[in-house]
């Protein structure tokens, strides 16, 4: 069964192999941290996650940032399947303070085809920050469909559907504390590209 059936059938899969390790994203978010300190230095730094994903990455990193910093949420939906999004984002949960002259630091779990964070580079942007950058844990190269800047990167990974730290499918998984691919047909005892 594929995976979108199984879940469709209120199933989940399991989890197959762990593309990232635990003690892998705590360094690499330490090292990250330690960049964001540098490059901002004497600067105040205004630290957007967008939920519900970012939220494990951005409460790591934000601890490993010696700034002056403040803390907002977007929440967003992005139509579109269960792994899949269209680009049409709907607004949830919008900031609660404006960014007007501010250096914003967008914080995001995953950059898949690119077009969520487009939206919201094209939204915030609108707003007259006085800096506006992104932070993205993780990455899929072959999955993108927009160019975008994206300057803090954790990881770029296969093109698979990864779950954990944060990632979902369906709302499960997030307390994984590692990023696991899904072993879509464990009884064929291989992966498929999401
Ligand atoms: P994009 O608009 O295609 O870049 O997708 C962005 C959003 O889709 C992310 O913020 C995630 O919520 C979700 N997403 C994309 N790929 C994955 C994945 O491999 N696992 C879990 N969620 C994903
Ligand atoms: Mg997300």
């Amino acid at each position: 069964m594929s995976r979108l059936a199984r879940v469709e059938a209120g199933q989940h899969p399991p989890v197959g192999e762990v593309v990232v390790e635990a003690d892998e994203l705590q360094r690499r978010v330490a090292q990250l941290g330690g960049q964001i300190s540098r490059d901002y230095e004497g600067r105040d730094l205004f630290m957007m996650g967008v939920l519900k994903g970012a939220v494990f990455f951005l409460a790591d990193l934000m601890r490993e940032v010696h700034l002056p910093c403040e803390l907002d949420f977007m929440a967003v939906s992005s139509y579109g399947s269960l792994t899949d999004s269209s680009g049409v984002v709907r607004i949830l949960k919008d900031l609660d303070s404006s960014i007007e002259g501010k250096d914003v630091l967008i914080v995001e779990d995953i950059v898949d085809s690119g077009l969520t964070l487009n939206y919201l580079l094209r939204n915030l942007r609108g707003r007259n920050p006085r800096s506006l950058e992104v932070c993205a844990l993780l990455v899929k190269p072959e999955r993108r469909k927009i160019e975008l800047p994206i300057r803090y990167v954790g990881f770029e990974i296969p093109n698979r559907f990864v779950v954990g730290y944060g990632l979902d499918l369906d709302q499960r998984y997030r307390n994984l504390p590692y990023v696991a691919a899904l072993d879509e047909n464990p009884g064929e005892g291989r992966l498929h590209a999401a």
